[in-house]
């Protein structure tokens, strides 16, 4: 296809400002998608004028209805690609079993290719469209390729190179599309993650950067918004299945603007759970350590949830690490069986069915309500990420 690949940083005064501050040295410019670092190597947030930002609740779609919590400058560049609006259910029979009475779980199995990685290729995709990017090149264990893929289908002249380890392309789907030019990389989604950089500089293309492309923690942190608004009381206790944790990541900067904006009365406690065979910060966080150091990291993971199988999170866990600190949660590990377990339970008494990574999740609330960590009457918020696709286990 022809047309402008990237453009600079937009124009301030046009639309709504939107500012990138940040989170190390604090400097603040203009928001720009191609832009997703500091000079000094700290990861840029969009900040919005929160004491001016207001929730459209009649709006049809996330995009309109968060818009102003949203890195974009027109009403008009919203994009829906079937993303959001699911149900945050209060889970009686499951919660009786685990003894929390206030149990709540966000069914993101709902979503358009059933993962919440769709409100991550809506915003991403707008916010591509609005800045003038039409050729980027982006890796993943599969979900957020699927969602890229298919947000491509509700846009015109829009093109993707998605890298893809071997292992993981099965777990790609809707690459039948013009615009959509898969590579396959005889090896796994970190060797297929450093092609598709080293692609992206060859070819002058756009990296779309995954956890430190702020458009993508904005678009996961509208399933926390829609839940904070969905939930009778503000919840206590938020668990969600992490791999870089950009999930996460956006649900404590939603919970922070809407404290600030007086729709939350504090953060809650967030919970990163991941699969025992695969926690590299679940150890370096046991370990004390507020870096992953070489002991902690896998080189070949192995594990049932596929969709949190990253070895290597240095990138990425210090912040994770803060938001646990700073909300006085924790990481968490949950077994094979624990995860085998939790899925059954979802199925049979909430007629859900999720993928290991969604189970992680719930085991990791399970693990703790056992242990006595969660008080019954805590509201809890279980973001269950995703569901099952064409019959695999995980996605
Ligand atoms: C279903 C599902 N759950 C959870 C995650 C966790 O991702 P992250 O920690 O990068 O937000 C992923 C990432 O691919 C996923 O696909
Ligand atoms: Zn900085």
């Amino acid at each position: 296809m022809s047309g402008p690949r990237r453009t600079g940083a937009p124009n301030p005064g046009d639309g709504k400002d939107v500012r990138a501050v940040c989170v190390r040295c604090g400097t603040a410019r203009p928001y720009a998608v191609a832009e997703p670092r500091c000079a000094c190597g700290g990861l840029l947030d969009p900040e919005y004028d929160l004491a001016a930002a207001g929730v459209r609740q009649d709006a049809e779609t996330p995009s309109e209805r968060y818009f102003d919590l949203l890195p974009l400058r027109r009403p008009e560049s919203a994009l829906h690609i079937g993303d959001g609006n699911t149900p945050c259910v209060h889970a009686r029979v499951l919660g009786a079993r685990l003894g929390l009475d206030h149990l709540y779980l966000k069914d993101e199995t709902l979503n358009a290719t059933r993962t919440t990685k769709d409100r991550m290729a809506a915003c991403v995709l707008a916010v591509f469209q609005e800045q003038g990017v039409f050729e980027f090149v982006a890796s993943s264990t599969g979900n957020s390729s699927t969602s890229f893929a298919w947000g491509l289908r509700h846009i015109d002249g829009m093109k993707a190179h998605l890298f893809a380890g071997r292992d993981f392309l099965d777990r790609h789907q809707y690459t039948d599309h013009p615009g959509v030019e898969l590579h396959v990389i005889d090896d796994d989604f970190v060797a297929a993650a450093a092609a598709g950089r080293a692609f992206a500089a060859e070819h002058g293309l756009l990296f779309e950067g995954g956890f430190f492309n702020s458009a993508r923690r904005e678009g996961l942190k509208l399933a926390y918004l829609e839940a904070y608004d969905e939930m009778p009381l503000p919840p206590a206790v938020v668990f969600q299945a992490v791999s870089s944790g950009m999930g996460v990541y956006g649900a404590h900067k939603g919970a922070r603007e809407y404290r600030a904006m007086g729709r939350l009365p504090a953060l809650p406690r967030f919970v990163c759970v991941q699969q025992d065979s695969c926690a590299p910060m679940w150890h370096a966080a046991r370990d004390g350590s507020d870096r992953i150091r070489p002991q902690h990291i896998l080189r070949h993971p192995r594990g049932l949830a596929k969709a949190i199988l990253r070895g290597d999170p240095t990138n990425t866990y210090p912040y994770m690490r803060a938001i646990t600190d700073d909300t006085g949660g924790r990481f968490a590990a949950v077994s094979d069986d624990e995860m085998i377990r939790a899925r059954r339970w979802l199925a049979e008494d909430e007629g859900i069915e999720v993928c290991f990574a969604a189970a992680a999740a719930l085991a990791g609330a399970a693990q703790l309500a056992d242990r006595g960590e969660i008080g019954r009457d805590e509201p809890v918020l279980v973001n269950l990420t995703g569901g099952e696709r064409d019959g695999q286990a995980d996605d």
